[in-house]
């Protein structure tokens, strides 16, 4: 049975108290209540607080991103063994603002990935199309080549540690979702890409969750079709209540 999870991805959101006030929240209301993965990702400074805070729990602290080098001249950067010496073993990937602002390529991010991998960490390896992409109806091939080329290069025994997050970036931050239909569309054309370049078995067991506006009032229904594992959540997740809320959605 594949993983359900609900990650927050707090973006550039949050200083170190609001840091502590969140996962206190968060903490008060028992997330145990769920059978899946909680994964909340604050900015990196934030990290070693959130580690500290959620030891013990069921809630588990990734960050949003990294370098591809193990080390090195690269100001401003964090490498992987960083995160791994402040007991971070996640990281999100290939976030469509990461793309968009930053330029990463999914050359680049076939890197990240690789590193990230090689030292035992968990991926959260986000892709999805532009709104130009679907309405051009190139949506579909636009995530395959995103996959092919930043992801399906790693060895089959590696699948283990990722989790894919489709997020079509016209439903990011906008209020506007993909239908739950559109969802489990891309999700089973997904599923179908792994399971004929990799294995029917790794795409059985890879979860593949959904992220673009999902809210407390929507999340269930997403979260129904079966190939949706879970979420991937912006803005509701910086709120302690909607985001159980969306948790509650995947029971
Ligand atoms: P929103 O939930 O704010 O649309 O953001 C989704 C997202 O980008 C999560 O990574």
């Amino acid at each position: 049975m594949r993983k359900k999870i609900v990650a927050g991805n707090w973006k550039m959101n949050n200083d170190i108290n609001q840091t502590e006030t969140l996962i206190d929240e968060l903490l008060a209301k028992k997330p145990e209540f769920t059978s899946a993965k909680i994964v909340i990702a604050p900015p990196f400074v934030n990290l070693t607080k959130a580690v500290e805070k959620t030891h013990g729990t069921n809630i588990i602290v990734a960050a949003q991103n990294m370098h591809q080098a193990e080390s090195g001249a690269y100001t401003g950067e964090v490498s992987v063994n960083m995160l791994k010496a402040i007991k971070v073993n996640t990281v999100i990937l290939g976030h469509s603002e990461r793309r968009a602002y930053f330029g990463e390529t999914n050359e680049l991010l076939a890197k990240k990935v690789d590193t990230a991998l090689q030292h035992n960490l968990t991926v959260i390896f986000c892709f999805g199309e532009e709104l130009a992409d679907r309405q051009s109806g190139n949506h579909f091939a636009v995530v395959e080549s995103q996959l092919r080329e930043g992801l399906f290069h790693i060895a089959q025994g590696q699948w283990s540690s990722v989790v894919l997050a489709y997020e079509p970036v016209w439903a990011i931050g906008t209020g506007e979702t993909a239908s739950p239909e559109q969802a489990q569309e891309m999700h089973a054309f997904i599923r179908n890409l792994i399971a004929e370049n990799v294995s029917t078995s790794v795409a059985e067991e890879t979860s593949i969750l959904y992220g673009g506006s999902v809210k407390p009032d929507n999340a269930a229904e997403i979260f129904g079709k079966p190939d949706v594992d879970g979420g991937l959540i912006g803005g509701a997740s910086l709120k302690a209540n909607d985001f159980l809320e969306i948790v509650k959605g995947i029971d």
